[in-house]
């Protein structure tokens, strides 16, 4: 728990009230309102917790002023240039980056785990075809609970770490068969001698009747693009994996409620929605109609992959992904495409229109990463479950820390209740 810094004095009808605050490594001082309501019988009030800290953490830090975006104080530039997605997952589980001894016993462990238990195979048939891939994964993943027994009890620390291991080797092999089951191929198994990319890549566009080859350039792709949404802080998601955590729920029913909410088009879905909204667009001459819906009050249009909760500079994310993006589809001679084409347009008109200048609206994470997941030839349903897959370790990284947190409560809100006053029953016959 950080040090106390400073006091804050709340006054209310002449009264004061002393709380504590505490100062970060970065970021803003917080003030511990926990014993406010005992102290003065009020609430705080934060609907959608704009100016909420919900726990302490030491495994991602975002300076949504300066766009800057730290995992264990890497800056995630550097994580997407030099390192790769299971380092990168080292390190948000353990909080160092790994030795090339503990590196290896961890991409073992993690590879030796790829395999779902054969049954499961029947969840993925009980659903209909044209289920949302991210529907089978909630369904799916949540079903772990019914057959990794040995790995729900949160108090053990060893069935800790076996979930954690198995979330996160399992969570490509589900993504895929939801994929595969989905356009009707069948599943491929996970093979042993792939790294974690070209496992995934494999298991979602092999198919029996011929070898297949990964090309190494969208592995890398692929595997950059897993590390730049491996956590992100205490985001919807994030937050829904942990209050589901606070009441004791195993690891699998956790990480399927934030699949759950990960869904949503203000958050992972955005990736979908954002190809979806460029493609609608079709091309450059018919941005400044979007721009205009998305500037009127009266429109519920958004841009999509535009704006963010915290940063009010540009994503970092989105800086790293605008550049592969280019890479790729060079190297993959898609030249011109022209869905590219609308989103750089769009992207030049936005940021220099006031409305999203005034409002510091710019392009997020989710902005650029489906031009290249369509380029890679994965359908615009596939890009949120492999959001999701790239967020399980974020989420059970997150999960970890909570459960080790000696100050653990269940996650209770309360409300600012505006309903009617108490009132007594009136029989039908007197209404
Ligand atoms: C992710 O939290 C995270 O860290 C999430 C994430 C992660 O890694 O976990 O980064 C992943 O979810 C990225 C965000 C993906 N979502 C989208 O791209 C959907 C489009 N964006 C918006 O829905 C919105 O920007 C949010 C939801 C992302 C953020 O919303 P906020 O912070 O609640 O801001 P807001 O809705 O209050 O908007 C502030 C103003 C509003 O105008 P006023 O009411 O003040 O007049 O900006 C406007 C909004 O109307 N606005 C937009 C806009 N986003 C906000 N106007 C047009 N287009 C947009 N995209």
């Amino acid at each position: 728990m950080a040090e106390t810094t400073k006091t804050a004095t709340l006054t209310i009808d002449g009264v004061s009230h002393d709380l504590a605050m505490y100062a970060p490594t970065d970021g803003p001082e917080v003030i511990d309102i926990r014993k406010l309501y005992a102290q003065a019988g009020v609430f705080t009030y934060d609907p959608g917790f704009t100016s909420t800290a919900s726990c302490d953490s030491t495994i991602t830090y975002i300076d949504g002023e300066k766009g800057i975006l730290t995992h264990r104080g890497y800056p995630i530039g550097q994580l997407a240039k030099d390192s790769h997605y299971l380092e990168v997952c080292y390190l948000l589980l353990y909080g160092e980056l790994p030795s090339a001894a503990q590196l290896e016993e961890f991409e073992t462990l993690v590879t030796r785990h790829t395999m779902i238990h054969e049954q499961m195979h029947n969840f993925f048939r009980g659903f209909r075809r044209d289920a949302h891939p991210m529907a089978t994964m909630v369904g799916v993943v949540g079903a772990m609970s019914a057959f990794y027994h040995d790995s729900t009890d949160i108090n053990d620390p060893h069935q800790r770490e076996v979930a954690s291991i198995r979330l996160i080797a399992k969570m490509p092999t589900i993504a895929a068969m939801a994929y595969k089951y989905s356009i009707g191929q069948p599943f491929v198994y996970p093979r042993n001698d792939l790294d974690y990319a070209s496992n995934f890549l494999r298991m979602c566009f092999s198919v029996p009747a011929e070898e297949y080859e990964v090309n190494p350039i969208l592995a890398r792709a692929m595997d950059r693009i897993f590390t730049l949404h491996a956590d992100h802080e205490q985001n919807a998601s994030t937050s829904t994996v942990r209050l589901a955590s606070s009441s004791g729920a195993n690891p699998f029913a956790c990480i399927a409620a934030g699949i759950a909410c990960l869904w949503g088009p203000a958050h992972g879905g955005a990736n979908q929605a954002c190809l979806e909204m460029l493609r609608e667009i079709g091309t450059p001459d018919r941005i400044p109609e979007f721009i205009a819906r998305a500037k009127d009050r009266n429109d519920p249009f958004r841009l999509m992959g535009f704006g963010h909760r915290v940063y009010k500079n540009f994503d970092p994310r989105a800086k790293v992904m605008k550049e592969s993006a280019d890479e790729v589809l060079d190297l993959l001679g898609v030249e011109n495409n022209p869905t590219l084409q609308v989103a750089k347009e769009l992207e030049r008109v936005a940021l220099e229109d006031p409305y999203f200048a005034e409002k510091k609206l710019y392009p997020n994470v989710d902005f650029y990463s489906g031009i290249i997941l369509d380029a890679m030839g994965f359908p615009t349903s596939m890009f949120t479950p492999i959001f999701a897959l790239a967020r399980t370790v974020g989420w059970v990284s997150q999960w970890k820390e909570q459960l080790a947190d000696p100050q653990l409560k269940i996650g209770r809100p309360r409300q600012l209740y505006l309903g009617a006053a108490q009132r007594d029953y009136v029989d039908i016959e007197n209404r």
